[in-house]
């Protein structure tokens, strides 16, 4: 089926960054094949539809790198807490945090799990979002893990969203490693990888947190190490709360992405630019933990560190599930021109999942999503908060979703 798209504004993401005011998109099936200025369309194109959008702007279709959707309970309660004063990390040295999630999470079986993520999802589509990573790491056990995952791959069935899912094993020590952190990270590369590896497209990366309260760079090292073994690229939660050296050894191991990097340096940096490793920044955890520190923005410009922004949709640093929300928060927090939002809830985040050859531009050659906006300005984008003007979602070529905005 070839379609015409006109009517239209467009922000192509692609390597120009072109824009046209009133441009026009050729897709055949679920591939964009022409983009361009409306008055340029080849004369005679025989299209089976033509769709008209009503002079609204179109992007890529958003992506968001970077989330933990899937998961069982709440933690309200340690919310509470955090506000009266008490720090993240101490509720995590307690037991409570991320282990707070783990015991709800064990408790849930995948038709509870799919229950419970589906409205977060459906929340992430509508405001624009077509591709989503999603994470393991709040069951650390292997059955526990692996029905997070099955999970996250229902979800892809239930809902017009492709879902891209990470291993995160390596979260925390569960209960019952406490303390013996070499010997968990040595039964995941040892017999939880092999097993996985056997289940064939159940998992797409490998993750860690890479933190004082979680793992060292060495045991992430380790883990990654294994994981490359069987295939799987590797990306790493890094200098978050401290810098204990993670990003430059994700760099080293050619990581997709490096995620939080509030305590990042320039050696760091650098690293991460030589390695084509993606910063993928999280404003959305940074202001829940009134983080004191920023990411280093100017330095990541400066060496040419590509840049995503993702929601980190979680139970604990970013209760909720809404990339608009970074996005806006990107911008006033960290500073992020509306244009370095885009590309990184686009282009850039395609490439955090390794898939920068397929998603997040609209060029010819790439999967036809798109997301429709009811805007005057680009500059609207991450600029609304708790108000979402997206008012169609296309995926593979087709429309999914419209609403009203
Ligand atoms: O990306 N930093 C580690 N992981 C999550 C938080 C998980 C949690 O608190 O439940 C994050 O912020
Ligand atoms: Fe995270």
């Amino acid at each position: 089926m070839r379609s015409v798209w006109r009517n239209l504004s467009l922000l192509t993401c692609d390597d120009a960054r072109r824009v046209f005011v009133d441009g026009a998109i050729v897709t055949e099936g679920d591939t964009i094949t022409w983009v361009g200025a409306a008055k340029d369309l080849p004369a005679g194109i025989a299209a089976d539809r033509t769709i008209e959008l009503a002079g609204r702007w179109l992007t890529p279709g958003l992506i968001d790198c970077h989330t933990h959707i899937v998961f069982g309970g709440q933690r309200a309660a340690e919310f509470a807490r955090r506000t009266a004063g008490t720090s993240y990390a101490d509720i995590a040295r307690e037991g409570g945090g991320i282990l707070n999630t783990v015991r709800a999470t064990r408790a849930a079986s995948v038709d509870e799990l799919v229950r419970r993520s589906e409205p977060r999802l459906r929340a992430l589509l509508q405001e624009g979002v077509t591709t989503v990573e999603i994470k393991s790491g709040y069951g650390l056990d292997f059955e526990s893990e692996r029905r997070m995952l099955l999970a996250a791959r229902a979800l892809a069935q239930r809902l017009p969203v492709a879902v891209v899912t990470s291993l995160l094993a390596a979260h925390a020590a569960p209960p019952e490693f406490k303390g013996r952190e070499d010997d968990y990270i040595d039964l995941i590369c040892r017999e939880w990888l092999p097993r996985f590896a056997q289940e064939h497209g159940l998992i797409d990366m490998v993750d860690a947190y890479c933190e004082s309260i979680a793992f060292s760079a060495t045991q992430c090292d380790r883990l990654f190490t294994a994981a490359k073994a069987h295939g799987w690229p590797v990306r790493l939660h890094a200098e978050q709360i401290s810098n204990i050296g993670g990003s430059r050894m994700a760099a080293r191991h050619g990581a997709l992405a490096c995620d939080h990097l509030e305590y990042a340096t320039e050696d760091d940096a650098i690293a991460l630019a030589r390695a084509g490793t993606v910063a993928v920044l999280l404003p959305v955890a940074y202001y829940v933990l009134a983080d004191p520190r920023l990411p280093p923005l100017d330095l990541f410009r400066t060496h040419r560190v590509p840049m995503a922004v993702a929601s980190d949709a979680n139970p604990g640093s970013a209760p909720g599930a809404s990339l608009q929300t970074a996005m806006n928060m990107a911008r006033r927090l960290f500073g992020m021109t509306s244009g370095e939002v885009l590309d990184g809830v686009t282009r850039n985040a395609a490439r955090a999942l390794g898939l920068g050859d397929r998603l997040g531009q609209i060029a010819p050659g790439f999967r036809a999503d798109f997301a429709a906006w009811s805007i005057d300005t680009p500059d609207e984008l991450g600029y609304w908060i708790g108000f979402n003007p997206c008012s169609m979602i296309v995926r593979g070529g087709e429309i999914v979703l419209e609403r009203d905005a």
